[in-house]
């Protein structure tokens, strides 16, 4: 196996995130729930500050020095994250609240739109709450089918059974690019394909491949590709929504405000243009500027080298927790992110989690907002550990340690 620091300079990295020094229950941090929220690393919070300390102002709007300052700020950070995915245009970049908040815009403009009684939406059996609930909401309101993509044993999609659902009833197809729960890498080149060839558009769930693995928006010419900042060492409540030019430019308007009218009278309003037609009020700026921070820090890594890294870290994690007696992973794809998710006979997840944490180490425990992947594999929940770049291989062995430490208080 190779070593940590033949692939990335962990030392430094490690001390670019003040975070991962503090203790927690008296000991030193293991943060394990990177799937649920990355750490943030300095270059991130400097910008941030600097941002609030010397350019804040409200932007599009303002004449003044500072409020152009912000703009630029704002709209340089919307081009760092076009070539960040390789969108064709900074006007495909549209910033929203997160990935929650990506999916429920193109569920609601795309449906109002183009959805009628009787059209089909696809997902699959492994999609987080936010890339169910828009759908169904939408599909409620219009009287449209979702329908549901089965998975096997081992968490894998069903290419096969996917084929069969499609249809020219199917309008659009919503899949997750890594599971949050399985951390199954999904096919969605293929599935792509497929849905075009359907004459379906495709709507990719980036929230936990974009912290992981390199993201080429044309390559895959996906329809819409949707992510977080806060999954990808940037701040909460900012994301992205990529969409091709042509879609977002025939997509009714999502909220009605400031920055994305044209003109306002009280007979009639018209829109602006991309991407402003799609981002009404004030924006989250410094989370969009910290975003960008964030995105320019994972380039000069190398997202190439986080994804190599990381993945010894699931091969080496994976190897210990099956030494375990009763251990039992949930998750086998051919082809996994670094998320490792488990259960211990005759214990509870939670139970798990808390002693854990008692010894400094955070892990996830619950559904993960995966109900129906839950019910799929008929168990209330998991025990989660999702690992990031900074993660070492002995906060591994402090996890087995810790592990079979609360196993053996609970059996
Ligand atoms: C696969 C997946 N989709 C969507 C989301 C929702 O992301 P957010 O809460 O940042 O909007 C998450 C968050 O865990 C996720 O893992």
């Amino acid at each position: 196996m190779a070593t940590e620091t033949e692939i990335i300079d962990l030392q430094k990295i490690r001390s670019d995130f003040p975070i991962l020094s503090r203790e927690v229950n008296g000991k030193p941090l293991v943060y394990f729930d990177n799937g649920a929220s990355s750490q943030k690393p300095q270059q991130v919070i400097d910008v941030i500050s600097h941002y609030y300390e010397y350019e804040h102002s409200n932007i599009h709007r303002g004449i003044h020095t500072l409020s152009q300052e912000a703009t630029n700020a704002y709209e340089d950070a919307r081009k760092t994250l076009q070539h960040f995915i390789n969108a064709k245009h900074d006007h495909e970049v549209i910033f929203t609240a997160g990935t929650t908040g990506s999916i429920n815009l193109v569920a609601s403009s795309f449906g109002k739109k183009y959805l009628k009684e009787g059209d089909e939406i696809i997902i699959s059996t492994m999609e987080h709450h936010s890339n169910i609930v828009p759908w169904q909401m939408i599909c409620e309101e219009k009287g449209a089918i979702l329908k549901v993509v089965p998975i096997n044993d081992d968490g894998e999609f069903l290419m096969e059974e996917f084929n069969d659902l499609l249809s020219d009833k199917t309008k659009l197809v919503a899949v997750t690019h890594v599971s949050n729960t399985l951390g199954t890498i999904n096919p969605v080149k293929e599935i792509i394909e497929k849905s075009h060839a359907n004459g379906a558009l495709v709507l990719i769930d980036g929230a936990q491949s974009i912290p992981h693995t390199k993201v080429d928006v044309q390559e895959l010419d996906c329809d819409f590709y949707v992510f977080s900042g806060h999954k990808m060492c940037g701040p909460t409540g900012v994301g992205i929504l990529y969409g091709k030019e042509d879609i977002l430019n025939n997509l009714p308007p999502y909220q009605g405000g400031g920055d994305m009218i044209k003109t306002v009278t009280f007979e009639k309003t018209t829109y602006n243009s991309l991407p402003h037609k799609l981002e009404a009020g004030t924006p989250n700026i410094a989370g969009g500027i910290g975003l960008a921070a964030a995105a320019k820090y994972m380039n000069e890594i190398g997202i190439d080298k986080i994804e190599a890294y990381e993945h010894e870290l699931l091969i080496y994690a994976t190897q210990q927790i099956k030494q375990i007696d009763g251990v039992r992973i949930i998750g086998e794809a051919e082809n996994k992110a670094s998320v490792l998710s488990f259960l211990v006979d005759g214990t509870h997840p939670s139970d798990i989690g808390m002693i854990v944490d008692k010894l400094g180490v955070a892990i996830r425990t619950g559904h993960h907002c995966t109900e129906p992947l839950m019910d799929r594999f008929g168990i209330p929940g998991t025990a989660r550990a999702s690992f990031a770049f900074y993660n070492t291989i002995e906060e591994v062995d402090i996890f087995i340690t810790a592990l079979k430490r609360a196993i053996k208080m609970l059996l």
